[in-house]
């Protein structure tokens, strides 16, 4: 499976703050916000990915990621002209995919908590058909709502209803069988002018495909769209690593773990990192490595 992160968009919600630069390259807390998504797509096992943004951001992001190779990646990048939907992911990123089944993740979406990695991992694990994830919340009608039956058995869709059928948001982590460009290719702009993930995401209920995890509170899902969310993430994050001395996100640390780099690797690439928490993390991390 390859992934696909989508870290366009115009950001208007977060003018004047990304009136020059992508919202995905602001800070939360310590790392910038593109970190938090690409480690989802890390913990998920999937090592080559596309970053799409708009022309103006796309070599900010190339010259702080690089080929991924620091990370035990393999990144490509492609431009979406205009934002014209998240659907869009599938239409610019049909090549990259080469035919294979695909993970798309917001660039502004941010997850972290206990059983992340088994829930995206089985996500991805699909080879047909289509696995969203719905996550209660308490005003869905920002988002796609998903609506269950009284088994629990998805059964519609709804793009930012006024009136939500249910608390159940949809977040921006989709996983799909191989037939996705070409179902993405079917779809037209909706009445705001864009090719919606929520459309896309119908046709695989209407086939009877789309397999829907119910995320559990004990993880948290927060998107960083407006002021307000952006500082509650930060102060989230900046919670959770001053309480636990650990790093959410850590791109270098899930590469080793994952295997994707040695420790070697690593060694050699925190000597260029300077002293900052991110490096002593990394720096603490390499001793433990040793000492074990
Ligand atoms: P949104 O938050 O829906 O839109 P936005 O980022 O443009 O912000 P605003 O509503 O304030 O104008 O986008 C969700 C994520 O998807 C975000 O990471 C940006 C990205 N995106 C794209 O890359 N291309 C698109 O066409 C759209 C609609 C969003």
């Amino acid at each position: 499976m390859r992934g696909i992160i989508l870290a366009g968009g115009a950001g208007t919600r977060l003018h004047p703050c990304t009136n020059v630069v992508s919202k995905q390259l602001l800070p939360v807390y310590d790392k910038p916000m593109i970190y938090y998504p690409l480690s989802v797509l890390m913990l998920a096992r999937i090592r080559e990915a596309l970053l799409i943004s708009t022309p103006q951001d796309l070599p900010r992001f190339r010259d702080l990621l690089g080929d991924g190779s620091r990370f035990g990646m393999r990144l490509a990048y492609a431009e979406q002209p205009r934002p014209e939907g998240l659907a869009q992911a599938f239409i610019i990123g049909r090549e990259f995919l080469a035919g294979g089944p695909a993970c798309l993740i917001l660039g502004d979406n941010l997850f972290y908590g206990q059983g992340l990695s088994t829930v995206v991992r089985r996500a991805a694990s699909i080879t047909s058909g289509a696995a969203i994830l719905a996550y209660r919340v308490a005003d869905p009608s920002a988002y796609g709502v998903v609506e269950f039956d009284a088994g629990g058995a998805a059964i519609g869709l709804e793009e930012k209803p006024r009136a939500p059928r249910s608390p159940y948001a949809v977040p921006g982590f989709y996983c799909y069988g191989p037939d996705v460009c070409d179902e993405a290719a079917r779809l037209r702009p909706s009445a705001r002018g864009e090719y919606e993930i929520t459309d896309l995401n119908r046709r695989y209920l209407d086939r009877g495909e789309l397999r829907v995890e119910v995320m559990g509170r004990g993880i948290a899902w927060l998107d960083t769209g407006s002021h307000q969310n952006l500082l509650q993430a930060g102060t989230f994050v900046e919670a959770i690593e001053t309480r636990q001395g650990m790093q959410i996100a850590c791109l270098e640390e899930i590469a080793l773990r994952n295997g994707w780099i040695s420790a070697a690797q690593l060694r050699t690439q925190v000597e260029t990192m300077g002293r900052n928490g991110y490096a002593d993390h990394l720096r603490r991390l390499l001793a433990e490595e040793m000492a074990a």
